[in-house]
């Protein structure tokens, strides 16, 4: 027999994990279930954390942009929330961005993004190389422009997959340290989900398990892919000279590089992108490129400590656009297909995740990523 209003959610990575304490939080459910084999173990570990909505979408996707900036401006709350639920912070850091240019090439893509973004009324300030290295000494020589970004945040991605666990049990979230295979349905409704070793019964299911949720139904079958990318974790030793404190972005040859700073002197370096499926392996020439890259714009990195590679899986989609709210069977719910955004568009996703569990319609800011979208629609 089915227990009265249980709800699954498929993925405990910072989407579905921050969705699970959300809908606890708001009693939207008689039971939450959060069903994942590893536990932060996916994309969600591996992230640079950049809160960056401008910086992160291409020209021209203004809904992706759109979606970006509303969640970047429910973060600080969303943020707090967890943190007080949590009993400890999220990691949110509010040193801000800065983009800069090594030649001409890229100070015109630099200009571009500061139209974008003033069109957008974000504070952004044009720098010399002179002027952007004076704000952050760690960039080296071949800077020639800047553009400093306050506003752009970070998160410290494992702080908040810490904290979002935290927060879940604090309000009652029941972990289940299982693998998924499917979403079962009677044709008209969700009924459970397919576990190894028999069907964990659920009234409604929510899809957030990434690059992997293509999987879990039909509905979803080729609409979420995985796109690799690889990163490394860098810690300033007591000789080195000192990281930056705001993130810092920029395109070396064509390739985009960032490297975002943690606590204790540590700095994400990311990132690469390959459509490869699921390929787990870091590359040599992954780890050569970051490298590289990363030392033209901070040449002090050569003398840190390389603590660790990681690759994991984006769960990209056709449009650049997740996949959320209601899909397929009644009381199926997605909310997966973040892409490069997951850390950004954790805070908009709760929000809309948790209207379409109380049974209201998808907010206005969500709909361009309905999960129902049809593929006319898109472009
Ligand atoms: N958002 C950073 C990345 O996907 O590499």
């Amino acid at each position: 027999m089915t227990v009265r209003d249980r709800l699954v959610v498929v993925g405990a990575g910072a989407v579905g994990s921050a969705i699970a304490w959300a809908a606890a939080r708001e009693r939207v459910a008689g039971e939450v279930v959060l069903v994942d084999p590893d536990p932060g173990s996916g994309a969600s570990r591996v992230a640079g954390g950049m809160l960056a909505p401008i910086s992160e979408a291409w020209p021209g996707e203004r809904e992706v942009l759109e979606l970006g900036a509303a969640s970047l401006a429910r973060w600080p709350a969303f943020a707090e929330a967890v943190a007080q639920d949590a009993g400890r912070p999220v990691g949110l850091r509010r040193e801000g961005t800065v983009q800069v240019a090594l030649d001409a090439a890229d100070v015109a893509d630099l200009d571009r993004v500061a139209e974008h973004l003033r069109a957008w009324g974000r504070e952004v300030e044009r720098l010399s190389g002179r002027a952007v290295r004076r704000l952050e000494p760690a960039l080296g020589p071949a800077v020639r422009a800047g553009l400093a970004v306050p506003d752009d945040l970070a998160v410290d991605n494992r702080a908040l997959l810490a904290a979002l666990s935290d927060a879940g049990r604090a309000r009652g979230v029941v972990v289940e340290r299982r693998r998924v295979e499917r979403v079962v349905d009677d044709g008209v409704r969700v009924t459970g989900v397919e576990l190894d070793d028999g069907v964990l019964e659920a009234d409604r299911v929510v899809v957030a398990a990434g690059a992997w949720s293509a999987a879990l139904h039909p509905v979803l079958a080729e609409r979420v892919r995985p796109v690799k990318g690889e990163i490394l974790r860098v810690r300033a030793r007591r000789t080195s000279l000192p990281p930056p404190s705001r993130t810092v972005r920029a395109a070396v040859s064509g390739r985009p590089v960032y490297a975002v700073p943690r606590d204790g002197g540590r700095l994400v370096v990311g990132a690469t992108q390959y459509e490869a499926g699921f390929d787990p392996d870091v590359l040599v020439g992954g780890v050569r490129d970051l490298v590289a890259d990363v030392e033209r714009v901070l040449p002090g990195i050569a003398d840190y400590a390389l603590e660790e590679t990681a690759a994991s899986f984006r769960p990209g989609t056709d449009d650049n656009l997740p996949l959320l709210g209601a899909v397929g069977p009644a009381g199926l719910v997605a909310a997966t297909g973040h892409g490069r955004n997951g850390m950004l568009l954790v805070a908009v996703t709760v929000d809309a995740v948790a209207a379409v569990l109380r049974g209201e319609a998808l907010p206005d800011e969500a709909r361009p990523a309905a999960a129902d979208r049809s593929a006319a629609a898109r472009p």
